[in-house]
């Protein structure tokens, strides 16, 4: 059975029950229950206002197939079963049926050879809710449970505290951190049953305990009920909902992998043309390797796809570490260049009918992975090189723009590890440094601390680099003043800029502001600081040492580099929208532009 017919098969078997169908929300969280993760993580996240009480235009059963992304697992990529995107199957009551439909559907839904996925029931195990002080074992399910199992002829045993599998045992019940769902830390929230498949049933019934068993994958989950009962208040506080409602998730990867008998993930037809095509991208193929990158490009296409683009926050950073990450296990198998981009190139062929998003992004998809990969190509090779010589991770960052995973991860590759709380220690003494500016060496015309003082000045940088890129290399900095309400820049350049000029300025400004670039601190010898290109102030004196400010990923191709005390934003997305308001002579050869962001 293809993924495609268990995604349609899934919608018409809860269609026929009373479900309207409604379509995947993006995986950017926009205007509902801000839970605080990044991005949507799970079926009902989109869901979270309704699960909370708000009407629901499709009415009180829904069902839907969700993107999703979690980021968590990252590192357990390029085994069975880890994804980083992927696809849950989802369906709802709010404030309609509970456990009673619930539990005897969805073992309907995965057993029936007919309609449904024409699984064994035999292979079946189920956890439950075991309670906590306040909150009892969840018996309801229990006994549900043991009646569905009856109906099958199969042992319906309920597990002790041992948790161990013995005399007929096929129900395990397990506590808040198996059992109990929420997205993120606040919100609608409940005990659940999660519904695991035998993958080695030839090994004869379970023995031992159940958590050896999952973990040596022969117990694999593949669907999750919760009975959401709670909403978790930002004080920790669980207030019962006024409506109970079902929250399911049914993951598509795994489940077209256990419905076609395979062993594994990237086996079935949703990664096998994306492993091909890298298969067919490099000299040395290696399993684990390609796994990795078939997840990463595949999740890279969807993210952008729906608007991010990469940046050093946030999304944004998410977004680059995926991509870079895929490069790099990509260049371990010596792969060709743009390999990022032909994998996409499958990933949206494959998905574009489910996901038209893709189809009509794939420009920007495509153009947005080249970027990176040559962005970061070019990155590695002047990191790599430092990274043999000096291993500090700090330093890797600030010069090479190398995220502190990827350090982690090519100091582990060595057998080396890397001091992270060192890390950690130095870079929140940067942001300290970054945004208090305290000693300054230079004051370039600030006239104070604020916000928007801070912010003018690191435009004052942009606009300074992007004049020298419009009109030479010549444009001298004559002289600056900020105040809270706009930055004024007198530059040498001998005629009146035409509109043309003003307003490619303005858009060169404006790009590097929507790219959210890194704005850094960097001190260094003068003579290294002068070899960096960095642009220095007229006539000023430095001593030994100074402070260089540099915009962008690495020192080497920053959009601007400036000897600078600072202080500045930490990234160049906190500005807004600059403007150029006036362009005028001061005197002969000197030209002023004051400018706003607005
Ligand atoms: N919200 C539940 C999960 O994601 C169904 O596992």
């Amino acid at each position: 059975m293809t993924s495609e017919d268990i995604r349609q098969r899934f919608l018409d078997f809860f269609e026929q029950r009373g479900h309207k169908i409604i379509p995947s929300a993006s995986l950017v969280p926009s205007d509902y229950g801000d839970n605080g993760t990044l991005f949507t993580t799970a079926g009902m996240q989109p869901l979270i206002p309704y699960l909370l009480g708000k009407p629901h235009p499709a009415g009180t059963r829904i069902a839907d197939v969700q993107k999703c992304l979690r980021t968590i697992d990252i590192d357990d990529v390029g085994d069975n079963r880890h994804n980083t995107f992927f696809e849950m199957l989802g369906n709802w009551s709010l404030g309609d049926y509970f456990k009673k439909e619930s539990i005897p559907w969805s073992f309907d839904f995965l057993t029936n050879k007919e309609y449904g996925l024409g699984l064994d029931p035999a292979r079946f195990y189920v956890t439950v809710f075991a309670g906590t002080k306040e909150i009892p074992r969840d018996e309801g399910s229990i006994k549900i449970w043991q009646e569905v199992f009856t109906k099958y002829d199969l042992t319906n045993k309920v597990a002790g505290e041992d948790e161990m599998f013995k005399d007929g045992v096929r129900i395990i019940p397990l506590g808040v951190d198996d059992n109990f769902w929420i997205a993120g830390d606040t919100g609608p929230c409940g005990g659940d049953t999660e519904i695991f498949y035998d993958t080695q049933p030839e090994k004869g019934a379970p023995i031992g305990k159940f958590n050896n068993l999952v973990e040596s994958f022969r117990l694999i989950e593949v669907w999750n009920n919760v009975f959401m009962e709670f909403n978790k208040t930002p004080e920790g506080k669980y207030e019962p909902l006024a409506a109970k409602n079902v929250d399911t998730g049914m993951g598509l990867e795994r489940t077209t992998a256990v419905v076609n008998g395979q062993d594994n993930i990237f086996a079935t037809d949703l990664f096998a043309p994306i492993l091909s095509e890298i298969k067919q991208q490099v000299a040395n193929f290696d399993e684990k390797a390609s796994r990795i990158v078939a997840d990463h490009v595949r999740t890279a296409v969807f993210m952008i796809a729906d608007g991010v683009v990469p940046s050093n926050t946030d999304r944004g950073y998410i977004l680059r570490r995926i991509i870079r990450r895929a490069v790099r296990f990509a260049d371990q198998m010596q792969a060709d260049t743009e390999v990022a981009r032909k994998v996409a190139e499958v990933v949206i062929e494959k998905y574009k009918k489910v996901y038209p998003e893709l189809e009509k992004n794939r420009d920007k998809i495509l153009a947005e992975l080249n970027k990176e990969e040559e962005k970061f190509r070019k990155t590695l090779a002047q990191g790599l090189k430092e990274f043999e010589k000096n291993q500090d991770p700090f330093d890797l960052y600030q010069t090479f723009g190398f995220p502190i995973e990827l350090t982690e991860e090519l100091a582990k590759e060595r057998g080396l590890t890397i001091d992270r709380q060192k890390f950690d220690e130095q870079m929140a003494k940067h942001q300290e440094i970054s945004k208090a500016g305290s000693e300054q060496k230079f004051k370039g015309g600030l006239a104070g601390h604020s916000d928007q003082t801070v912010k003018y000045h690191t435009a004052t940088h942009l606009l300074h680099s992007a004049l020298r890129q419009v009109l030479g290399k010549d444009v001298g900095q004559k002289g600056s003043n900020i105040t809270d309400e706009r930055l004024r820049f007198d530059f040498a350049y001998p005629t009146k800029l035409t509109d043309k000029e003003k307003a490619e300025v303005e858009k060169i400004v404006n790009d590097n502001i929507s790219a959210d670039l890194l704005v850094c601190r960097i001190e260094l010898t003068k003579d290294e600081a002068e070899k960096t290109g960095a642009l220095h102030f007229f006539g000023e004196k430095y001593g030994d040492n100074v402070s260089i400010y540099y915009i962008g990923d690495g020192i080497e191709d920053a959009v601007s580099k400036e000897f600078c005390g600072g202080p500045h934003v930490e990234n160049t997305g906190a500005l807004g929208r600059f403007k150029i308001t006036k362009e005028e002579a001061t005197s002969a050869g000197v030209r002023r532009i004051k400018a706003i962001l607005e």
